[in-house]
């Protein structure tokens, strides 16, 4: 008959637009995932700290090293620094990098000995902290706290740094303030999210305690965009790279595409349901100049009832309008 003709291609696009949806779906998870990046950091963490224990190979106290990135994570540097938590308590580290620890820091729970580990996320820096509505001026800095006892250990938990007076970050690569904006510091804690306060002085931020730090500004106070080129340029959005970009653009293109053929599914469907009402109503009126009477007509899977005293012209526009 003709409606099992009809339903295998229907049943095709009823695949077909499962598989569409599927992809949609994924499509969209790909693009979220990068912002939901508080594990994503965390692990990151991990990873560096992991990186950064390498660069003790004869290790001395108070001595900086800097430690190398795996090649899929070019564009980071860390650095570790290995002293004795009394040692830091009384003297502090006059310049570890871009921080400048003063003493009286004490770390929680206690060890005897501590690794500073540090992280300088380059163009890593809004990939690893997006920040929706805000430019960064710098790169994304991290001075972390792990117990030193066991040099080879990965997944070690973070120590809780506290300090008495402030630590200074000196940020050296800042970009110009764009004129008409104003500079804020931000720092994520370990939860990640992100926590702002004002500038020291033009290049200082001050924190009590380990974490991620950088400085932004708010993206709507600016017109033109900072030059490119300089540390992480990230557009507005945390779009950052121009790959990021050209990502963005091939999801929405996608999204798109996908809508556009959904539609124009939609229409082929609509218009097979109509082929087929035509095509059942031609059959019965056929039927009806026999003789026979038809109390329901079957119509894809559903039964629809046909008005059985009336069979000439009111049944037609009845038929039509639904
Ligand atoms: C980078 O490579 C390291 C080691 O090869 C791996 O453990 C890690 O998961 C990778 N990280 C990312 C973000 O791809
Ligand atoms: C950062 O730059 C390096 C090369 O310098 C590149 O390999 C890496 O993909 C870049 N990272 C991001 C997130 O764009
Ligand atoms: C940026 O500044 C505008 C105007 O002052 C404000 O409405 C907006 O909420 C700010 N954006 C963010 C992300 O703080
Ligand atoms: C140090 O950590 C490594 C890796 O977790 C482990 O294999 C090793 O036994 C540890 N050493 C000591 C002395 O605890
Ligand atoms: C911060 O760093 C810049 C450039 O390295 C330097 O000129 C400046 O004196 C530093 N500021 C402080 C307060 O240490």
């Amino acid at each position: 008959m003709l409606s099992e003709k009809l339903l295998k291609p229907m049943e095709f696009i009823y695949h077909l637009v499962i598989a569409l949806l599927g992809v949609l779906f994924a499509c969209q998870c790909k693009a979220q995932s990068p912002g939901t990046s508080t594990s994503t950091a965390g692990s990151l963490d991990s990873l560096l700290q992991d990186y950064a224990y390498r660069a003790f190979v004869h290790p001395h106290t108070g001595v900086i090293y800097d430690g190398t990135v795996p090649s899929n994570l070019t564009g980071i540097k860390i650095a570790a620094l290995r002293l004795k938590s009394g040692s830091l308590w009384k003297r502090g580290v006059e310049s570890y990098k871009e921080f400048k620890i003063p003493e009286g820091i004490i770390v929680r729970p206690y060890v005897e000995r501590l690794v500073l580990v540090y992280h300088n996320l380059g163009n890593w820096s809004s990939f690893y902290y997006p920040l929706p509505g805000y430019i960064y001026l710098s790169p994304v800095l991290g001075l972390l706290a792990y117990d030193a006892a066991n040099l080879s250990a990965t997944n070690l938990p973070e120590l809780v740094v506290a300090s008495e007076s402030p630590i200074s970050i000196n940020f050296t690569n800042i970009i110009a303030v764009p004129s008409g904006a104003i500079a804020r510091c931000v720092q994520f804690g370990l939860g990640g999210s992100p926590d702002f306060r004002d500038l020291v002085s033009s290049s200082i931020c001050s924190t009590y305690g380990q974490g991620h730090f950088s400085v932004v500004v708010n993206s709507s106070e600016i017109t033109p965009p900072p030059a490119p080129g300089v540390a992480p340029p990230p557009g507005p959005n945390h779009i950052g790279s121009k790959s990021d970009k050209s990502k963005v653009w091939k999801i929405v293109g996608g999204a798109v595409g996908g809508v556009v053929a959904l539609l124009l599914l939609a229409l082929l469907v609509c218009w097979m349901r109509q082929y087929k009402h035509y095509k059942k109503m031609a059959q019965m009126e056929q039927h009806a100049d026999a003789g026979v009477s038809f109390h329901t007509a079957r119509i894809g899977n559903t039964q629809v009832p046909v008005a059985s005293a009336a069979r000439t012209e009111p049944f037609l526009e009845n038929e039509l309008v639904a």
